[in-house]
């Protein structure tokens, strides 16, 4: 008879435990002590056996129920805790002031290629894009440059020290592979790509073999443009070139054309600017970049006709542009990636 008067004692002292666990963690070991496989209410429904056949009914009813408010009881409490654990520990203070999130920045050579791309968006430029590991026929033959031409040098080029897929191959046998010297490559690569006309600028890292000093890197970056129609005359090349240095740099800018030479243009030119920022440089004019009307030679070597099809190209450094901006007087800066430059910007 005495496990029957046991049942409900055992049954509010499990209760009173589960109620009383502070945590989920307490819970499951308050569950473990009572309910669990070797719980002391486990125990008890273990001596049913033990019961005559007349009292077994009787008890073995009493347990179940017991059983059942155990269990309800131990999913409330777990309900609760659950609830507990999910909210804040501390009351929101609404007064409190806001936390801030720094921004990030675009690096200053970032931010002035976006200002030349949207310059010659203007006047109906889209970008285009190259690889910076080139072949020589793009980089050079295609652009009419001699083999014996001092760019081709190794002093002055990285070359890769890899074979050479024989799809990239030009005119004569396999190409070397290296790091674009300028942007130029890419005029090839989309004027083989679709027919003419043509409207593009190519903003890109391209590489040389130089020391690095305060106006030189092995990486710097590039714009070069591209526009081929019928008609073309350099009136448009310096019109355009003097509407997108008047954009970037201010209305009062100057430029002027020097004749020059590049292989891949006939007749060439370096362009000068002038404004208030060179002669705070103490000088006139500063050269900032080269041009000149598309060689017909390279219009062959796309499979262009000469006779139909006339063009312009340029190609300038973009650090230079932001060195004369933002006053800044070693090209290293850049590259350094100190936030202390950066965050200026
Ligand atoms: N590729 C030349 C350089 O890296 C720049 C240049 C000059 C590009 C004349 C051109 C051009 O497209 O017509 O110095």
């Amino acid at each position: 008879m005495s496990l029957l008067n046991d049942i409900e004692p055992l049954k509010q002292a499990a209760l009173a435990d589960l109620k009383a666990a502070p945590d989920l963690a307490a819970l499951e070991q308050t569950k473990g002590a009572w309910i669990g496989p070797h719980g002391k209410f486990t125990a008890l429904m273990k001596q049913l056996g033990t019961l005559s056949k007349e009292e077994k009914p009787a008890a073995g009813k009493l347990i179940n129920a017991a059983k059942v408010d155990l269990e309800a009881a131990l999913a409330e409490r777990r309900g609760e805790l659950e609830l507990k654990a999910a909210l804040p520990k501390e009351p929101t203070d609404f007064s409190a002031p806001g936390r801030r999130r720094a921004l990030g920045k675009l690096h200053p050579l970032t931010q002035v290629t976006e200002d030349i791309v949207r310059a010659f968006r203007k006047l109906g430029f889209a970008v285009a894009d190259g690889p910076e590991i080139e072949d020589e026929y793009h980089c050079f033959d295609a652009l009419n440059t001699p083999a014996d031409h001092p760019a081709r040098d190794t002093q002055d080029t990285f070359y890769l020290n890899v074979a050479q897929p024989s799809r990239l191959a030009g005119a004569g046998g396999t190409p070397a592979l290296l790091l674009r010297t300028h942007t130029s490559s890419v005029q090839i690569r989309v004027m083989k790509s679709q027919p003419p006309p043509v409207r593009i600028i190519v903003p890109g890292r391209v590489y040389r073999r130089d020391n690095a000093d305060a106006t030189h890197n092995p990486t710097f970056q590039q714009i070069e443009g591209l526009y081929v129609d019928k008609n073309v005359t350099v009136g448009d090349l310096k019109g355009t070139v003097e509407f997108v240095f008047k954009e970037l740099l201010g209305g009062e800018t100057k430029i002027r054309f020097r004749p020059h030479y590049f292989s891949y243009t006939e007749p060439s030119f370096e362009i000068d600017f002038s404004n208030a920022l060179v002669k705070k440089l103490g000088k006139d004019w500063l050269e900032i970049a080269g041009c000149g009307m598309v060689h017909p030679q390279v219009f062959e070597n796309v499979g262009y006709d000469p006779e139909v099809w006339t063009g312009w190209a340029f190609g300038f450094g973009i650090e230079r542009i932001a060195m004369i901006r933002y006053d800044i007087n070693d090209i290293r800066l850049f590259y350094e990636n100190d936030v202390r430059f950066l965050k200026q910007f």
